[in-house]
This record gives C-alpha cells, structure tokens and sequence, in this order.
C-alpha cells in the first residue's frame, strides 16, 4: 500500500523545505513582493480612508470588504524584508536592519491597529470606521518616519 517511493518522498521533502523557509529566489524578489503588498494595501486603506473623511459616501460593505483586505495584507510584507533586500528598487531604510524589533514592533502595532479597523468596519456605522482609522494611519505613519525613505 506504500506508495510513497523514495523520489516521491525527496519530492515532498524539497516542496515542504522550500516553504518553511517561505521564501523568496532573490532579494529583488523579496523587494517586489513586499512593494506589491503594501502598494494594494494602500489602495484599499486609501478606500477607508475617503469614507472616513466623507471624500466618498460610506458603505458598510464596501466598508468591511476593505478592511477585511487590509488586515489580509498587513500581515504579509514583513517577511520579505529579508538579508540583502536593502539595496536594490526599493525605499526601504537601512535601519529596517540595525533596528529590527523596532520594525517589528511597528509593524505588529500596524496590526493591532488594523484589527480594530476591522472591528469598527463590522460595526457598520461610519463613527466608528471614522474613530478606527485616525490611530491606524498614525501606525503607518510612524513607520515609515522611521523605515521608509523619502522621496
Ligand atoms: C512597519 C513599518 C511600516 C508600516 C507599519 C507601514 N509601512 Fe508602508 N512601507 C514601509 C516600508 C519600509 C516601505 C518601502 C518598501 C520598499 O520599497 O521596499 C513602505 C512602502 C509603502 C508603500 C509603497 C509601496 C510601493 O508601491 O512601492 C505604500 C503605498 C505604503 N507603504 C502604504 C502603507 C500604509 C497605507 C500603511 C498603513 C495601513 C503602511 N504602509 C504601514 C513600512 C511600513
């Protein structure tokens, strides 16, 4: 009943290896990775943020649909800012590196932030997406003060 020949095994071996180590073929890789995320997390952020100031009308499902997105996508860039991934396209600052559990902890506030984005949007009225968003674009902010060039 055993069909699992040695090759099958190597093969399943290989695949399970080359995700635990999550990762990605090259640090421009990683950069283009990391861009995307945040660049689709912004715009959906950005949706959030014209209902918040009254820019567009709010919709509570439109509202939830986006904030469901952007706690999906505020947990994925993080990883990518691997070894190496400093130099290159990218607006990444060295300190992401020296000052790493700094980052993190900006990044894990971001999170904390988004969840009760998230919350706020369940709720279904605009005050508390308006009260929600404020303290998560400061998250952003504060970030990227420290980590992220300007330009
Ligand atoms: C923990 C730090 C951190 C937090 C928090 C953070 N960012 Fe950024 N962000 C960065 C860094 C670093 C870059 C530059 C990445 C690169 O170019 O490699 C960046 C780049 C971006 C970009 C440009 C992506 C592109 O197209 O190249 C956008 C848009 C963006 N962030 C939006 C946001 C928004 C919106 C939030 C909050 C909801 C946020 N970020 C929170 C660190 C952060």
């Amino acid at each position: 009943m055993n069909s699992w020949t040695p090759a099958a095994v190597a093969a399943a071996a290989l695949l399970a290896c080359g995700a635990a180590s999550a990762q990605f073929k090259s640090p421009d890789d990683a950069i283009e990775y990391r861009q995307g995320a945040l660049a689709v997390m912004g715009h959906h952020f950005g949706q959030l943020g014209a209902m918040a100031n009254g820019k567009i009308p709010y919709d509570a499902a439109a509202a939830r649909t986006n904030a469901e997105l952007v706690a999906t996508l505020a947990k994925l860039p993080w990883t990518a800012f691997v070894d190496g991934s400093d130099k290159g396209e990218t607006g990444a600052k060295p300190e992401i590196w020296s000052q790493r559990d700094k980052f993190n902890a900006d990044a894990q506030r971001l999170q904390d932030n988004v969840a009760r984005l998230l919350d706020a949007a369940k709720t279904g009225t605009p005050e508390a997406l308006k009260a929600a968003f404020g303290p998560t674009a400061q998250a952003c902010k504060s970030c990227h003060d420290d980590f992220r060039k300007k330009h």
